[in-house]
């Protein structure tokens, strides 16, 4: 009894620990109905709860070992294919696969990932936001492999004598262990060679051996690599962790801290939707080229790339370090008309939206984070003028959410598009554009 009061804040009561969904090793035989939001297959136990299955594809009779439950499902992983294994089955390709938390559908063809993940969407949209994605609901494909130009990875120092060993892996989902690995094959080439080579140096004798440090890498898409880890010197800084990305003809300036997308190969096909779903807003009147507001701007990345259809633009991006290379990217003149007045504003987006009145029909772009939109966002996006809003999410769950609330208001979807930004996970951006 004394041990525990030792541990109490005087004058609080204690709270009781959280329930934590039971640990089981059962193993069942059960038939995969379908592909489920997270990439596992959906099957019924025999008490009739449903099961996510890691590494199940549809129709598929599987063992299944049953990893843990709760009162209403259950989840676990695929022992062994008994009957009926997917056409769509191969080998996963890397030695991590399971282990390492990331690219968990490497056990489905990277050529039918894409339509697999299509109808997961619908699939949400039915059931989360109650309305169909239109019929024309289509899945831009780049490269499956080697593609990722973005990423954190942990650094392992160790010292053998007076030598030190630098390590690199990825952080295990909902875990604080380390997936050590050598080549990672959905990381670019030169992300790849530069951890086998120049990283190890840089890091050398940087961290205490028997750290883990974490390091956002980036490659800029021209072979150039930045870094950035907490509490790296301001010197250090500005000379490695700043960059300058080129696309579609335009200079992004950016730095391996902050946000950047993380498929440079198909980032334009994204980029060439955006702009025709602003022609097509400003030539129907929908909305005008008076006023772009880009809400969650980052960098400034879709003002960047549309301010010479307008007359004034504006950004909306909370992080301070964002802004200024948001400064940057909307000032430097590389060959295109700019916009007339360029406003970059650091705060949040709902604050900003609740405190501005938006009375004229402005084209407004919105690219939050995995959350979605705030409910004041979404409230002063019914009360404002806008007609038009195009949405790009990295998260289709809370845009189904987010769709339904505006539907609500009187939305609809004109268009969906969405991009394999990331093949080999589960993870699809999207793009909608809503009208009223
Ligand atoms: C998915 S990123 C998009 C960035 C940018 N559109 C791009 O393409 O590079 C979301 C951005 O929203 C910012 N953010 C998150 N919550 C915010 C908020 N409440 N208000 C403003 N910005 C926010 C993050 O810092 C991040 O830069």
């Amino acid at each position: 009894m004394h041990m525990f009061r030792r541990f109490d804040k005087p004058g609080r009561p204690r709270r009781p620990s959280p329930k934590r969904p039971a640990v089981t090793r059962e193993v069942f035989e059960v038939r995969i109905e379908k592909m489920v939001q997270g990439g596992e297959g959906m099957a019924r136990l025999p008490d009739g709860r449903v099961c996510f299955v890691a590494g199940a594809l549809p129709g598929e009779f599987c063992k299944v070992a049953v990893t843990f439950t709760k009162k209403d499902f259950a989840r676990g992983h695929v022992v062994e294919v008994l009957e009926g294994a997917s056409p769509d089955r191969v080998e996963a390709r890397c030695p991590l696969y399971g282990k390492c938390g990331g690219c968990s559908l490497q056990h489905l063809d990277s050529e039918k990932q894409a339509e697999y993940l299509a109808q997961v969407e619908r699939e949400n949209f039915r059931r989360i936001a109650r309305i169909a994605l239109p019929e024309s609901f289509t899945v831009h494909t780049g490269p499956a492999w080697g593609y990722r130009n973005r990423a954190r990875v942990v650094v392992v120092c160790d010292q053998v004598g007076d030598k030190p060993i630098v390590r690199f892996g990825f952080r295990k989902q909902e875990s604080n262990s380390v997936a050590l690995f050598k080549n990672c094959p959905v990381l670019t080439p030169a992300l790849n060679e530069f951890l086998q080579g120049k990283a190890r140096e840089i890091f050398a004798g940087k961290f205490r051996p028997g750290r883990e440090m974490e390091v956002n890498l980036f490659d800029n898409g021209s072979g150039e690599i930045s870094y950035y880890y907490e509490g790296m010197p301001a010197s250090e800084f500005n000379e490695n962790a700043i960059s300058v990305a080129e696309i579609c003809g335009k200079k992004i300036e950016t730095d391996a801290s902050v946000f950047f997308q993380s498929n440079l190969a198909l980032l334009p096909a994204l980029v060439k939707s955006v702009r025709d779903a602003v022609d097509e807003g400003v030539a129907n009147g929908e909305a005008s080229d008076e006023w772009l507001i880009d809400l969650f701007s980052g960098v400034g990345f879709f003002a960047a790339m549309l301010e010479d259809k307008f007359k004034r633009v504006t950004t909306v991006e909370r992080e301070e370090k964002c802004l200024q290379h948001a400064k940057v990217n909307l000032s430097v003149f590389d060959g295109d008309k700019k916009a007339a007045t360029i406003e970059n504003v650091s705060a949040p987006a709902e604050e900003w939206l609740a405190r501005n009145v938006v009375d004229i029909p402005a084209t407004l772009i919105v690219d939050p984070p995995r959350t979605g939109l705030p409910k004041e966002a979404l409230d002063a996006i019914a009360d404002s003028s806008v007609n038009r809003l195009i949405y790009v999410s990295c998260h289709p769950v809370t845009l189904a959410r987010d769709t339904a609330l505006l539907a609500e208001k009187g939305f609809k979807i004109r268009r969906a598009e969405a991009f394999a930004f990331y093949p080999q996970t589960p993870h699809l951006e999207m793009m909608l554009v809503l009208t009223r």
